[in-house]
């Protein structure tokens, strides 16, 4: 169904007294009439565009549920980069308790992504099979704004932004997320900053190169963990993003697991050998060495 046109209304903020006010004269009752346009929520939501954009190309039933939670995790994907965008923000401003703050957003948004699979662990290999043609070349692989959320971590890889090569706006988005420093980065150079002596390689680089795992860094990690009390915001920090790695960790095992259960062994729609190539890519450890150290502690 075709999105419908809503006239939108003239958008206005309310105080609390006003509220109050129209509370009163409704008895407490909600409003019920806008006139000929939109309504405030719509408006605002855009629930109307939102909703429409759910173009199945078959009568599958389990199609609705495979096409909804790809864009819920769409949403999520997008959000959880908004989120550590900021989060590096901050922590290039030394505000590390507005970056811890934001962090915890960042970890409520992993879980929803975690808790999403449930839908899709639901799907049969036969419910699958109905709709998977459809899908042609299609793959998450491509999802670009996945691609721009992983970059925003610290896992670069410039190969990855070629598939939208022909859209000038993706990819430009993609490539400013490739060439700017990552989470990870800003976390560095913080520790650098907090009197963790660190290489200049590490704290001033190509930010599109691959970050490589260095043993200074590790060193750097460990004389925070080894004193977390003379180091309590800095291991704060380690502590809060091995959560998001460890997420992050979740959600790729996650998703290995519902592929395996609905598709077996299966080549992907990507052009990937599927299952066994998923294995290889959930081995990846954003924050190398806030794993490293763990084994020298
Ligand atoms: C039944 C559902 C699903 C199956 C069978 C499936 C299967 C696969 C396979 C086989 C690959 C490897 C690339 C390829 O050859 O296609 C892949 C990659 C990927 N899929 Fe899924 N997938 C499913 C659902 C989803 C959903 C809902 C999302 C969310 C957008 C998603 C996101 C991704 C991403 C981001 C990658 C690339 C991973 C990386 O490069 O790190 N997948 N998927």
């Amino acid at each position: 169904m075709a999105a419908k046109e809503y006239q939108r209304s003239a958008y206005r903020a309310l105080t609390d007294q006003e509220r109050a006010e129209r509370a009163t004269t409704s008895g407490g009752e909600p409003i019920l009439e806008f006139g000929d346009g939109s309504t405030p929520f719509v408006d605002y939501v855009r629930s109307d565009v939102l909703l429409s954009l759910q173009g199945l190309r078959t009568k599958a039933p389990t199609e609705p549920a495979f096409l909804i939670a790809t864009q819920v995790m769409e949403l999520l994907f997008k959000l959880g980069h908004i989120e550590v965008l900021h989060v590096r923000d901050r922590l290039d401003a030394d505000d590390v308790d507005a970056a811890l703050w934001a962090l915890r957003r960042v970890r409520a948004v992993q879980h929803q992504l975690v808790g999403a699979w449930e839908l899709l662990s639901s799907l049969s290999p036969a419910d699958y099979r109905e709709f998977r043609d459809q899908l042609g070349d299609g793959s998450g692989f491509q999802s670009f704004v996945y691609r721009q959320w992983e970059f925003a971590l610290g896992n670069k890889n410039a190969a990855l932004a070629r598939p939208y090569a022909g859209n000038p706006v993706t990819h430009g988005e993609l490539l400013r997320a490739l060439n700017e420093p990552s989470l990870y980065d800003a976390a560095l150079r913080l520790l650098a900053r907090n009197g963790m002596p660190l290489p200049a390689e590490v704290l001033d680089r190509d930010w599109a190169e691959p970050y490589q795992a260095r043993p200074e860094v590790e060193r750097a990690w460990r004389r925070v963990y080894e004193d977390p009390v003379r180091h309590q915001a800095l291991h704060r920090l380690a502590e809060a993003l091995v959560d998001v790695a460890y997420e992050f960790g979740r959600w790729r095992a996650t998703h290995v697991l519902v592929v395996e259960r609905v598709l077996g062994g299966k080549p992907g729609t990507g052009g990937t050998s599927g299952v066994e190539w998923l294995r290889r890519v959930a081995d990846h450890r954003f924050f190398p060495e806030l794993w490293s150290v763990r084994g020298a502690l």
